[in-house]
């Protein structure tokens, strides 16, 4: 992307409560389903953006959570998220990129990636960061994953431009027991977890349109709002709680 699209996409993504679909009840029963956890887990937020994961996990699991991400700006907001929230003395955030993390091996008890391990893809996401699980550890990420494996030619048009290697949830079921993992449960993001991160960003393209923005990136997201409208019935993002075997 040139200078001025990456610009325009920061535009159109900075200062939305959250960058990819969950909601705070979804990851309440993730948590749940993740059962049995350390006590005050070590927890790793890979990829967390301005933190809509790593302050409730905080609040939620009682532990100490280290947020991760490559762009400096969504930290910024982290920390200032985690001062009003009250939880700045166990949250730290650490940029760094995911698929090389400054992380003693076998020192988290919880890593959450929310809509985040498709930057290296599914199947590298579990082989990264399953050394930096400590014995009991667990995984918690979510995937983008179609729900019918003939999808309408709409959505598969799309998805194959933009995330190409995207999977069934029954490929990527069969992928982590092959690398050796016990798969504790699956779970599809309701479609009001979609809205929880669609809305805003409609609302900001908008915005954008409005103050007379030029369109580019603005169509593209645009365009995926749209996609998601007329074929969300064939994929969606799951939450998958992995184990190591
Ligand atoms: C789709 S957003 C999800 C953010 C957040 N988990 C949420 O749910 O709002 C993906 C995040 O991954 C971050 N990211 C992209 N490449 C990365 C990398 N190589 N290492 C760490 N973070 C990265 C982006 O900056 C962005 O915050």
């Amino acid at each position: 992307m040139d200078k001025e699209l990456v610009d325009l996409f920061w535009q159109a993504h900075d200062g939305l409560p959250r960058e990819a679909p969950g909601s705070e009840e979804t990851l309440e029963l993730l948590l749940r389903l993740a059962a049995p956890l350390a006590e005050r887990p070590r927890v790793l937020d890979v990829g967390c953006g301005t933190g809509p994961a790593s302050i409730p996990l905080a609040r939620l699991s009682g532990g100490v959570v280290t947020a991760v991400d490559l762009h400096r700006p969504f930290l910024d907001v982290l920390v200032e998220n985690a001062v009003a929230a009250g939880v700045s003395d166990r949250v730290s955030v650490l940029e760094a990129s995911m698929d090389a993390l400054p992380v003693e091996p076998g020192t988290v008890d919880l890593l959450w990636a929310e809509g985040s391990a498709y930057v290296i893809g599914f199947d590298a996401a579990l082989a990264t960061w399953r050394p930096l699980l400590a014995p009991g550890g667990v995984l918690v990420l979510t995937e983008a994953e179609w729900l019918t494996p003939e999808p309408e030619p709409g959505a598969r048009d799309f998805w194959d431009e933009g995330y190409p290697t995207m999977r069934t949830t029954a490929d990527n079921v069969a992928a982590a027991q092959q690398a050796g993992w016990t798969v504790q449960a699956t779970y599809v993001l309701p479609d009001s977890d979609w809205a929880a991160y669609y809305g805003p960003l409609a609302a900001r393209i908008d915005e954008l349109r409005a103050a007379g923005v030029a369109e580019g990136v603005l169509a593209q997201v645009g365009a995926e709002i749209g996609v998601r409208e007329r074929f969300g019935a064939d994929y969606s993002y799951t939450a998958y709680v992995l184990r190591p075997r």
